[in-house]
């Protein structure tokens, strides 16, 4: 590649979970310290980040029509500066550098700390991949928080070692990492400061979380919480993902016992099927995920509960698919997420026998996902006369209209004075599949 200008603005765009946007914004703020700014709104970056997600074939294929589009017509200079970053990046890094050569920086999820010296390269006209799973946390060279919002993602715990039989995250995120407590205390008041009223704690199985208090004690998930809690001006925590096998007393616990821990578990089955489960080695079964959720319940009756299913596993009979269907049925989800199943490359399901045909994956998806929106609209529907504190995240579509989110993860819309950041107390007078409709009763604020 030929030298270049050093780029003057910046465009992350993430794709996948939310631990990729959570990896966006830290890169973005990489970007911030050398003094590129995020592009305008509407107008062509400088520089392009691609923060890719491997999951489903789909998924991972897009960064090629992406990179097509940025480039198509265009002269080297003409044409943005872009690094592909996240788990595409992390599984196909090579291949990426051959198959497109617009790239200039591969970055994995776990050496994007280097992307600034990447970047001094590539303005040299050195191309450079980085896939390195260094020992050394990325967060330690990471620069301060400055986000400014009221909801903001906290990475408490990254990597998976559960190998289920479909998945590439153990591939591309490597092994379970636990961040330090006192990092992460710091990093929450950090985003409180800055405006944070709600966080969500992140990690590709953040239940796995473990690490040692102020006073030297082993904690978990739930002791973290508890320390959270006492952060002055945190009014809300979630976390997600969840694991079952990783689940201990302390954090269903929790869910009695802090007020400001949401009433919602995304806590994914897959399969409602024990020989399937076996095959995806998910090491849970059918009855030890609902008992759990029954725990949940216990001490937090009006949980939602949401959940991710996978349909079309290799071998997949009707009957085990039905078995899917019944557990949705049995637990009554608030929401959930359906995919058909995708080989990946280097996971044992690609090479399982009986791959279950494109047509027979789109009809159980479908109806699978009947059930799920049957179950999402009656959650909603359940919800109407009840009134709750809506925290403001955006402008509505039309004029005066606001949006914000229940304790439930609901999306609650309503027509009112209001800014970002608000909380405000609503009735709840409408409900939809996807949302509900508020009026404002009081401010929680004033
Ligand atoms: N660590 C989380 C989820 C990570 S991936 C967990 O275990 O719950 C998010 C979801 O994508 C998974 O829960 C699963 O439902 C889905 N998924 C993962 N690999 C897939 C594949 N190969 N095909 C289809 N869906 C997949
Ligand atoms: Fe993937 Fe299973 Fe790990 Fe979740 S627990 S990230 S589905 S391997
Ligand atoms: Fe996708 Fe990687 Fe997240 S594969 S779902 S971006 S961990």
């Amino acid at each position: 590649m030929k030298p270049t200008t050093p780029p003057k603005t910046y465009r992350v765009k993430s794709f996948g979970c939310q631990m990729n946007v959570y990896d966006g914004e830290r890169m973005g703020e990489l970007l911030a310290e050398k003094g590129i700014t995020p592009a305008p709104e509407g107008e062509d970056a400088d520089l392009v980040v691609l923060n890719t997600c491997h999951i489903r074939e789909k998924a991972a294929e897009k960064i090629y029509s992406d990179i097509g589009r940025l480039t198509k017509g265009k002269t080297q200079e003409k044409a943005p500066m872009i690094a592909v970053a996240g788990c595409v990046a992390q599984a196909e890094g090579e291949e990426i550098m051959t198959r497109a050569p617009a790239v200039s920086m591969v970055v994995g999820p776990q050496a994007y700390h280097r992307l600034p010296e990447m970047l001094d390269r590539a303005v040299k006209g050195e191309r450079a991949t980085d896939t390195d799973m260094p020992a050394i946390a990325k967060f330690d060279s990471l620069p301060k928080r400055k986000r400014r919002s009221p909801t903001a993602f906290l990475t408490v715990q990254e990597g998976c070692d559960k190998f289920c039989t479909y998945c590439v995250v153990p591939y591309t995120r490597g092994a379970e990492i636990s961040r330090p407590y006192s990092d992460l205390l710091d990093e929450a008041r950090k985003l409180i400061e800055a405006g944070a009223r709600e966080i969500t704690l992140l990690g590709q199985n953040v239940n796995a979380w473990r690490g040692e208090d102020d006073k030297g004690r082993v904690a978990g998930l739930g002791q973290l919480i508890h320390a959270l809690a006492k952060l002055d001006g945190l009014e809300r925590i979630r976390y997600t993902t969840s694991h079952p096998n990783d689940m201990d007393d302390a954090l269903i616990a929790a869910h009695g016992e802090v007020e400001q821990l949401m009433p919602y578990l995304h806590l994914p089955v897959q399969s409602g099927n024990d020989r399937v489960l076996k095959a995806m080695n998910r090491s849970h079964n059918a009855e030890s995920y609902l008992k759990l959720l029954e725990r949940f319940r216990d001490v937090r009756p009006d949980i939602a509960l949401s959940g991710d299913f996978i349909v079309g596993f290799p071998g997949e009979t009707e009957a085990e698919f039905e078995d899917t269907l019944s557990i949705v049925d049995e637990v009554r989800y608030a929401q959930a997420y359906s995919f058909k199943y995708s080989p990946r490359p280097g996971t044992p399901a690609a090479s399982m026998d009986n791959q279950i045909a494109k047509e027979v994956m789109d009809e159980r998806l479908q109806r699978l996902q009947e059930r799920i929106n049957r179950d999402q609209l009656a959650f909603n529907a359940a919800s109407v006369g009840k009134s709750c504190k809506v925290l403001v995240e955006r402008k509505g579509k039309h004029e005066g209209q606001w949006l914000g989110k229940s304790p439930w993860l609901q999306s609650v819309w309503f027509n009112d004075e209001a800014a970002i950041g608000d909380m405000v107390e609503c009735d709840l007078v409408e409900a939809g599949g996807n949302s509900l409709m508020g009026v404002v009763k009081s401010r929680a604020d004033a």
